[in-house]
C-alpha cells in the first residue's frame, strides 16, 4: 500500500461562522420531508436485518445523488452491480464517479453487516463489474462508523475556520487506509489555498460547459415534495439553497447559477475549512476508483464520528486538465488523482433523499 501524508499545521484564522441553509421554512412538505428522513435513517433493526443492511449501504456518498446501484442477495452473498440507466455522462464520461460511488456503498454495506453479526470484506470483480460481498454469520461488530452512517452528509456550507487537532487527524488518517489508496491531507493555509484555486478553475470551466450544466439541472431537486417523490438528486436544501416551486425553478436556476456566485461559494467553503482531503488511487480503473470510493466513505464517517463536516470539491479532477496540476501539488506527478474532499467544523443542514430499498433490490 503506498500512502503518503502532508501535514502543516497551524495558520488559520478563526473565521466567523458561515451561511447556513437559512430558506428551508418549515412548510407542511419540509415537514413531511423531515419526517421522511428520519424514517430513512432510523437505526438498525435487530437479527440479521438484511434489508436495513441495504437501506445503510445506500446512505452512502454518491455522484449527484443519482444512486447507480442495484442490490442482489442470495445465499450468503450480496452483490451490487452499477445501474448504468443512472450515469452522468457529462460530469462523469468514464464512470469514474460511479465506481467510486459502489465503493462508497460497499463500505457502508460492511460496516453495516458487522454490526447486525454478518462479516465479510467487499471486494471488486473485475469480469462482472460488480461488488461481491460474501459473509459469515455469527462474527462481526458494531463500530463508531457504522453509527455514523445514518448521521453522515456531505455538508454544502461555510464551516467555521476552526483547526482539527493532530489527533483527530490521524484518526482520519488511520480510518481512510485502504489497500492501494494514498491519502493527502493538507492542513497549511498555503496549500488549501492552491486546491481552491484550482476548484475555481475547474467551476469555471464547468459553469461555461452547456451540457454539464444541462445534466447538472436534471438532477437537482428544487423543493421538498419533488425531493420526496423521486428520492433521488441534489435537493436544493441540502446544498445551503432555498426551496423553489417548480415552476420557478427553472428560470431562476438559469439565472441565478452563475459562475461567479458558485465561485464565491467554494471560496467561502474552502477559507473556513480546516484542511483538504486528496484521494489517489493506484490505477485508472474502476476497481480502484472502487477502493478510492471506500476510503473516502471511511473519511467522511470517521469525520462524522468526530463531530467534524466534510464535502466533496471535484472540480479539479472532474475537468480533466486540472489533474497533472493537482497531481504535482499532492507530490505524485502523473497519477490521476481521484477524489478531493474538504473537512472542518460546520452546520447541519437538511439531509439528501434517497430512494426505498425496495426500488434497488433485485430479487
Ligand atoms: C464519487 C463522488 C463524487 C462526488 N462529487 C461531488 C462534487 O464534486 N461536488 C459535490 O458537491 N458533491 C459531490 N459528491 C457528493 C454527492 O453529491 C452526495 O454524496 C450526494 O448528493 C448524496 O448526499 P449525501 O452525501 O449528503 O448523502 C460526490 C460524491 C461521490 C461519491
Amino acid at each position: 500500500m503506498k500512502r503518503r501524508t502532508l501535514l502543516v499545521g497551524g495558520g488559520a484564522a478563526v473565521l466567523a461562522g458561515g451561511a447556513l441553509a437559512g430558506s428551508f421554512a418549515m412548510t407542511g412538505s419540509a415537514a413531511d420531508y423531515a419526517r421522511a428522513m428520519e424514517t430513512l435513517r432510523a437505526p438498525l433493526g435487530g437479527g440479521p436485518d438484511l434489508d436495513g443492511v441495504i437501506r445503510y449501504a445506500t446512505l452512502a456518498a454518491n455522484g449527484h445523488n443519482t444512486q447507480p446501484w442495484r442490490f442482489h442477495a442470495s445465499g450468503q452473498t450480496i452483490r451490487i452491480s452499477p445501474d448504468l440507466s443512472r450515469r452522468t455522462p457529462a460530469v462523469d464520461p468514464d464512470d469514474h464517479h460511479l465506481y467510486a460511488s459502489l465503493g462508497c456503498a460497499a463500505e457502508n454495506l460492511a460496516l453495516a453487516a458487522a454490526a447486525r453479526g454478518l462479516s465479510g470484506n467487499p471486494r471488486f470483480d473485475p469480469a462482472s463489474n460488480a461488488v461481491v460481498f460474501d459473509y459469515r454469520t455469527g462474527a462481526g461488530q458494531p463500530s463508531p462508523l457504522c453509527d455514523a452512517i445514518p448521521k453522515r452528509q456531505s455538508t454544502r456550507a461555510d464551516f467555521d475556520g476552526r483547526l482539527v487537532s493532530t489527533t483527530d487527524l490521524s484518526a482520519l488518517e488511520r480510518a481512510a487506509q485502504v489497500p492501494d489508496v494514498s491519502l493527502v491531507l493538507f492542513a497549511d493555509r498555503a496549500s488549501i489555498d492552491r486546491v481552491r484555486d484550482l476548484i475555481i478553475a475547474g467551476n469555471t470551466a464547468q459553469m461555461a460547459d452547456k451540457t454539464f450544466l444541462a445534466e447538472l439541472k436534471s438532477w437537482i431537486r428544487f423543493n421538498p415534495n419533488a425531493a420526496l417523490q423521486r428520492g433521488d438528486g441534489l435537493f436544493s436544501a441540502s446544498s445551503g439553497n432555498p426551496a423553489l416551486p417548480g415552476w420557478l425553478a427553472g428560470p431562476m436556476f438559469d439565472l441565478a447559477f452563475t459562475a461567479d456566485a458558485e465561485n464565491k461559494k467554494y471560496i467561502g467553503q474552502l477559507d473556513t475549512s480546516a484542511g483538504v482531503a486528496v484521494f489517489i488511487g493506484a490505477r485508472a480503473d474502476p476497481a480502484s476508483w472502487f477502493a478510492v470510493g471506500r476510503a473516502c466513505q471511511r473519511f467522511a464517517l470517521q469525520a462524522t464520528a468526530l463531530g467534524l463536516k466534510c464535502s466533496f470539491v471535484n472540480q479539479p479532477v472532474e475537468v480533466a486538465s486540472f489533474r497533472p496540476e493537482l497531481a504535482t501539488l499532492v507530490g505524485m506527478p502523473g497519477q490521476r488523482p481521484d477524489i478531493v474532499m474538504h473537512y472542518g467544523y460546520g452546520p447541519n443542514l437538511p439531509m439528501s433523499p434517497r430512494r426505498p430499498v425496495a426500488d434497488v433490490i433485485d430479487t
